[in-house]
């Protein structure tokens, strides 16, 4: 019998591609999302790729009817819990609204998973605890900063209640995945990323400039003590992070009962602003059209992750080079423009 795993945020950006992630590996996905920033597109697609449609509840995870239905009608043995808020400028206008869905969804969970027998969990962090890295990489003992936003103070939070309920919960195995920047889209190009309104993060509107639907990328900021005075960052492909929950997973099948670890999830590598318009250029054959403005406020400088805890605990290795992933990502734009 497949085990069955609860992918809260399933048809969501880092969900969908963990959800083919997790078929592939021989699990079966249960997922749970409300929709409200995703589409059933997500579904279709990447129900192409795995050849079924799997079950999706249209829920809200932070409704205890909705969660208290999932896992009495099904037989739930681990859960991956995406869903979250993560819109940090909206997250200062808005604090409670983060505070409110991030923390409580996960609370409901917890509770959850101690009321039906539930013991594994993997969850969605951020290297946002990390803020401004006094020393890099960033390992997952450099130590965490005051959050610059409300949503990245959920995720401090969030990691603050995992500690507690696995001390005080038996049986609870518990793994915090802290990502770096995922980028890319699945190679068929059947799912991808799906910004709402104008993107905030760099390679969807590098790939929306490129393609038309936004006049020029702003770079933002030139003269930061970097190699090219841009700032630095650690690209992610969304399908090597997808890998990563799928391992971490069937490593907490293996633990003792109450275990709890953070690891990174990034490449080891930094890259400037201006290496990934370079390199997107270079994959893609477009000239982008880009000019130079102001920094951005509360912008980290540079930020990269040592990779050593997770490669030596998971046997995880990134396999797609930031030329793999800018070119899934324009080619998914590219599929996208012909909807
Ligand atoms: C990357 C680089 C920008 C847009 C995000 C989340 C954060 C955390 C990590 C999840 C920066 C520059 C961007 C643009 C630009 N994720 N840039 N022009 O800043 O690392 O943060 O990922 O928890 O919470 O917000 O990613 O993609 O916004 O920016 O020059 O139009 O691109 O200044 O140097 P960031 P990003």
């Amino acid at each position: 019998m497949k085990q069955k795993i609860l992918i809260t945020g399933g048809a969501g950006y880092i969900g969908s591609h963990t959800a083919v992630a997790l078929v592939h590996a021989g699990f079966e996905p249960i997922i749970l999302d409300n929709f409200c920033t995703s589409e059933k597109s997500a579904i279709t697609g990447l129900s192409k790729i795995i050849g079924f449609t799997p079950i999706v509840i249209e829920g809200d995870c932070n409704d205890p009817q909705v969660i208290e239905s999932v896992f009495t009608n099904h037989e739930i043995q681990g859960i991956i819990h995406f869903a979250a808020f993560k819109a940090v400028g909206e997250s200062t206008k808005l604090p409670l609204k983060y505070y409110h869905n991030n923390i409580g969804s996960l609370v409901l969970l917890l509770q959850s998973m101690e009321k039906f027998g539930v013991k594994n969990l993997v969850f969605s962090s951020s290297c946002t605890v990390y803020g401004e890295p006094k020393i890099l990489p960033a390992t997952e003992d450099t130590p965490r900063q005051d959050a610059e936003s409300p949503y990245g103070n959920t995720k401090k939070i969030c990691e603050d209640i995992l500690v507690d309920v696995t001390k005080s919960q038996k049986g609870n195995k518990i793994i915090s995945l802290r990502y770096f920047n995922p980028i890319g889209a699945h190679p068929s190009s059947e799912i991808g990323e799906l910004p709402i309104g104008v993107p905030a993060n760099l390679v969807p509107f590098i790939t929306q400039t490129a393609i038309g639907k936004r006049e020029r990328l702003t770079i933002f900021g030139d003269d930061y003590d970097t190699l090219d005075g841009t700032c630095v960052r650690d690209y992610i492909h969304v399908m090597d992070l997808a890998d990563a929950h799928v391992k971490a997973l069937s490593y907490l099948a293996k633990q003792e009962d109450n275990f709890f670890d953070i690891l990174n999830v990034g490449t080891g590598n930094g890259n400037t602003v201006l290496e990934v318009v370079k390199t997107f250029e270079k994959v893609s054959g477009q000239n982008l059209n880009y000019q130079i403005g102001p920094r951005r406020p509360g912008d980290v400088v540079k930020t990269w992750a040592s990779t050593e805890k997770i490669t030596r605990v998971l046997g995880w290795k990134p396999q797609f080079t930031l030329e793999d992933s800018l070119r899934d990502a324009w080619n998914w734009e590219l599929k996208l423009a012909k909807r």
